[in-house]
């Protein structure tokens, strides 16, 4: 299937079933989308250093007891949502194979069941982890959910089908299996073997099997069988909170397993999922290091500079991803009392990757490098360096630092070259990491 005709898919029936839903009246009227920089007005940006009574913030202490938890807060009332429950009690995980000799002979492969009410019966993701065989002893990892379901990152035959829904598929309302034409559709964007030679393991599970991907896709996932998920009014958490949960759960196994360095657990989102990988970190602080790849509005792109893809349009066209709140910023970003700056300062001082791509301009790719040099001064603060440059780099370009950006030619999507320096940013930080 074509790049255009898959992007068409998934944002299409989203955009009809929410056009049928939603009365006319309930958004604001767009504004026109800007895309050139000579119209981008002046705002102003939260201090992730100022605390909401007017303090500064002055060392770490403050910032760990006072001034993180306010913007924590901020980002689960107004955006996110709020995160109910950790691990549920009753949650297990199933070993469903381990073949030793996958990829030819270059990895061990894991297929494990996350049963989230521990029934076998029940609501569950499967996830797909390689690790590689030369490597004696714990490695580095990096998990990521796709769009499609382990089956299309991957030519092998014996990956399952998925069990709800499929992105490239788009809207199926009942549970169906997917063409079998779709299996390996994704792999140029899981170079599996690069990052097995590099000796890090990858981890990977469909986000379509964790919740589907419109409103209402919460009944077919795992919230719909846990009670804790069921309230929240305004700040119910949405469905980008739903993913970022499932990557903790995720992170609960890898955390049991004997080969993963449980330091060195990475996590990569590209895109609406790089919206959830940075969301995740910042809840959960056994996430080493996150790549954030295209994540843009709603993700590291700063929110109240409006260019590209706005809150306006993340409300319209995806009312389901975030909480009900955060629908009161559209066309209103002014009054969004946090930013992606702040987002990305609750994951300091662990390292994190902002990644862009030159002709994904709806992402707004200066958006997400100034959100990366407006968290600096926290991590600053707390000891480490922050981001290498205050200078935008023209592609391919890299800035490295604790707040590392990559900014490559082309278009939206996860290329090879996109994991080379995922791989070369994670080895540089976890170097030093015992
Ligand atoms: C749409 C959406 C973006 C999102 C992207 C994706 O383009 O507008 O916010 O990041 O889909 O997830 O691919």
């Amino acid at each position: 299937m074509s790049v255009m005709l898959k992007s068409a898919l998934r944002t299409l029936p989203v955009a009809l079933l929410c056009a049928a839903i939603l009365p006319a009246t309930a958004q604001p009227p767009k504004r026109a989308t800007i895309m050139d920089e000579a119209q981008v007005a002046p705002y102003t940006l939260p201090d992730p250093l100022v605390c909401e009574d007017g303090s500064p913030v002055l060392d770490a202490q403050t910032w760990r007891e006072k001034r993180r938890p306010e913007i924590l807060r901020l980002c689960e009332n107004e955006w996110f949502g709020k995160t109910p429950i950790g691990k549920p009690k009753a949650m297990r995980f199933v070993v469903r194979e381990e073949k030793k000799d996958a990829r030819g002979g270059k990895a061990t492969r894991l297929r494990v069941a996350l049963l989230y009410t521990g029934k076998e019966d029940g609501p569950q993701t499967e996830l797909l982890i390689y690790l590689p065989n030369h490597v004696k002893g714990k490695v580095p990892i990096i998990l990521a959910l796709s769009f499609d379901g382990n089956f299309a990152t991957t030519e092998e035959a014996d990956i399952p089908l998925p069990h709800h829904w499929v992105n490239g598929l788009g809207i199926q309302l009942k549970e169906h299996l997917p063409a079998e034409s779709m299996r390996g559709s994704n792999s140029h964007s899981w170079p599996y073997d690069y990052a097995l030679e590099h000796g890090f393991g990858v981890a990977t599970a469909g986000y379509g099997d964790v919740e589907p991907d419109y409103p209402g896709g919460d009944k077919l996932g795992y919230r719909s069988a846990i009670k804790a998920f069921q309230n929240g009014g305004g700040s119910r958490m949405g469905t980008v909170g739903a993913w970022a949960w499932s990557l903790s759960r995720c992170v609960d196994y890898l955390g049991t397993n004997p080969r993963v360095d449980a330091k060195k657990i990475a996590i990569q989102g590209h895109s609406r999922l790089g919206k959830a990988a940075l969301w995740a970190a910042a809840q959960d602080e056994r996430i080493a290091l996150v790549i954030s790849n295209e994540s843009g509005a709603g993700g590291a792109a700063l929110n109240k500079r409006i260019f590209g893809e706005t809150v306006g349009d993340l409300a319209r066209r995806f009312p389901h991803w975030f909480c009900p709140n955060f629908a009161k910023y559209s066309e209103n970003e002014d009054a969004m009392p946090v930013d992606s700056h702040e987002l990305i300062s609750l994951i300091a001082p662990r390292p994190v990757l902002i990644t862009s791509a030159v002709e994904d301009r709806w992402s707004d790719p200066k958006g997400e490098f100034l959100a990366a040099v407006a968290a600096d001064p926290v991590y600053r603060l707390l000891g480490g360096d922050g981001v290498g440059s205050t200078q935008w780099p023209g592609a391919p370009g890299f800035v490295p630092g604790k707040i590392g950006y990559w900014i490559r030619q082309g278009k939206h999507d996860v290329l090879l070259e996109d994991w080379k320096t995922y791989i070369a940013f994670a080895e540089s930080h976890f170097r030093s990491k015992r």
